[in-house]
């Protein structure tokens, strides 16, 4: 993946818990980069790495380090330069989510390997957002549990999101429920 997302990953452990543990999960990971390239290609198993490193160091689960990972993406992307392409990718959660692939295909033109995931969404006759995500890579669905709800946040909303249905050999999709519970700050 590209570096942008390590050092992401760094940036989120560093703010949150400082250098010194970022030190000690960059040296249980055994990654030698002190600092990542955002726009250099790193092996996805790195990332892997300082996810699972970081669980240990931090001692919380891995589903919960890279559910916080996505909520801390959607802020980050926004601060690293992305803002213009964030704003422009909808005005709503539900706009927002049916055109995250139109987004990954903005950013390819910067980052030419790029091998983003693919989402659809449909809403329920409840108002109940379900929405499916397809991916080349493992184990990532805690990843967009955090990715949606900080993006209902982005839009003063809070979500429930639920992975209803794992994906399985017939059916390469996880799909995932999604409640808008609250509408803050807009009574
Ligand atoms: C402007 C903002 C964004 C940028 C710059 C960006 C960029 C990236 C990059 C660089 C990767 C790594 C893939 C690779 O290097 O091959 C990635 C993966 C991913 N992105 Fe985005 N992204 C953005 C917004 C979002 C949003 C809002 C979502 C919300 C769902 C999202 C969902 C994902 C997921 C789930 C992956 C994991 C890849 C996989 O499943 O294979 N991204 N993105």
């Amino acid at each position: 993946m590209y570096g942008m997302i390590n050092r992401a990953v760094k940036g989120l452990a560093v703010d949150r818990y400082g250098a010194e543990t970022w030190a000690r999960i960059r040296v249980l990971a055994k990654v030698d980069e002190v600092e990542f390239l955002s726009m250099e290609q790193y092996p996805d198993e790195l990332t892997y790495r300082l996810v699972a490193a970081s669980s240990e160091v931090l001692g919380v689960p891995a589903d919960q380090v890279l559910q916080a990972f996505g909520e801390y993406w959607i802020e980050y992307t926004a601060e690293a330069g992305y803002g213009e392409i964030m704003r422009a990718a909808g005005r709503s959660l539900p706009e927002f989510l049916a055109n995250l692939d139109q987004l990954h295909t903005r950013i390819r033109f910067g980052m030419p390997q790029l091998r983003p995931p693919s989402f659809s969404v449909t809403e329920a006759e409840d108002g109940t957002l379900l929405l499916r995500y397809v991916s080349e890579r493992e184990g990532l669905a805690p990843l967009v549990v955090g990715l949606v709800k900080g993006l209902a946040r982005k839009f003063g909303e809070s979500a429930e999101v639920e992975l209803v249905a794992p994906r399985t050999k017939d059916r390469p999709f996880d799909e995932f429920r999604i409640v808008r519970t609250a509408i803050v700050g807009t009574a």
